[in-house]
């Protein structure tokens, strides 16, 4: 495994490697890695040639800076797991790398993708996530990005952004990768207090409850759930709770038979910040 830190180094390296008809995998990750980065990086290892995975905390993308602050960082770990699952290059870039060109504007259209849930509740956010994901697609030149179904609005951005500006890229999207009771892995998980994770843990079944309302098209009733559980807990805050239309992106309280539908949360546990969501089957 080959680590690079220097955007231009690894750049020359791919673009040889390309010129040989090599196939480019790659994956971004923000570090502290799980099984759910591990199932991209397996898959990438699967379809291409050479797998390259960055890891770097994006500032750009946070728009608390306690949250960037106390985001988790195992570096040490990330390199050991990473070469235990053959990753070929790792990509650790330095913010004076990355940060240059910060007034570029990279226009795409995301219609109802940046207006609503995390684009409303966290402003900045995507902006932040697409200048990275567009300069860490310009120095890695992939054939394929692999991306988690966990962030589906973020997937969702990024599949708009390749449409735009990088034409011949596939973005392959991943299941999501879920712990035994089937709480969405998440580097944020490892801040939790034993009670916390406890409570995420209820959160999820609570999901797959409202879930069965919601399929039969009670989504009101769903909603009212998931609210009461959340008003009857102390030390958790809903942020949202929403059904969308996968293809438009809308919120919607009524479900059709023809169309496909997501449920999205986004909540907090103490100062912890966690998101999911499930596919609603008809
Ligand atoms: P990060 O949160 O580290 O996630 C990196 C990738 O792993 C994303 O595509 C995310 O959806 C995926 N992922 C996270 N948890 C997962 C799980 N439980 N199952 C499957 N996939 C999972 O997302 C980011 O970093 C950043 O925004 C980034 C794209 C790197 C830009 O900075």
């Amino acid at each position: 495994m080959r680590l690079f830190r220097k955007p231009t180094a690894l750049h020359s390296l791919l673009k040889k490697e390309r010129s040989e008809k090599k196939t480019i995998g790659f994956v971004p990750t923000m570090g502290s890695l799980h099984e759910g980065h591990a199932s991209l990086i397996s898959r990438s290892k699967l379809e291409n040639d050479i797998t390259v995975v960055s890891i770097y905390v994006n500032p750009r993308q946070f728009n608390n800076q306690d949250d960037f602050l106390n985001y988790p960082k195992s570096i040490k770990k990330d390199l050991f797991l990473l070469k235990e699952l053959d990753c070929d290059i790792v990509f650790c870039p330095k913010n004076r790398d990355m940060q240059k060109g910060g007034e570029e504007e990279i226009n795409i259209d995301c219609k109802n993708l940046d207006l609503v849930l995390e684009a409303e509740k966290r402003p900045g956010h995507f902006n932040g996530v697409i200048f990275i994901v567009h300069k860490l697609f310009k120095i890695t030149i992939p054939d394929r990005a692999y991306f988690g179904e966990k962030d589906y609005q973020q997937l969702l951005i990024v599949r708009q952004l390749t449409k735009k500006h990088f034409k011949a890229l596939n973005i392959i999207s991943c299941p999501t990768i879920r712990d035994s009771d089937g709480l969405a892995k998440s580097s944020r998980n490892q801040k939790l207090t034993p009670n916390q994770l406890q409570l995420a843990k209820k959160i999820f079944t609570l999901l797959n409850f409202a879930a069965k309302s919601i399929t039969q098209n009670k989504i009101k009733e769903g909603k009212r759930v998931v609210k009461e559980f959340f008003n009857t807990q102390e030390k958790v805050t809903l942020d949202y709770f929403e059904v969308i239309e996968e293809k438009s992106f809308g919120i919607v309280n009524e479900l059709e038979k023809t169309k496909t539908y997501r449920m999205m949360i986004a909540f907090e546990i103490g100062k912890i910040r966690l998101i999911d969501n499930l596919k609603i089957k008809q």
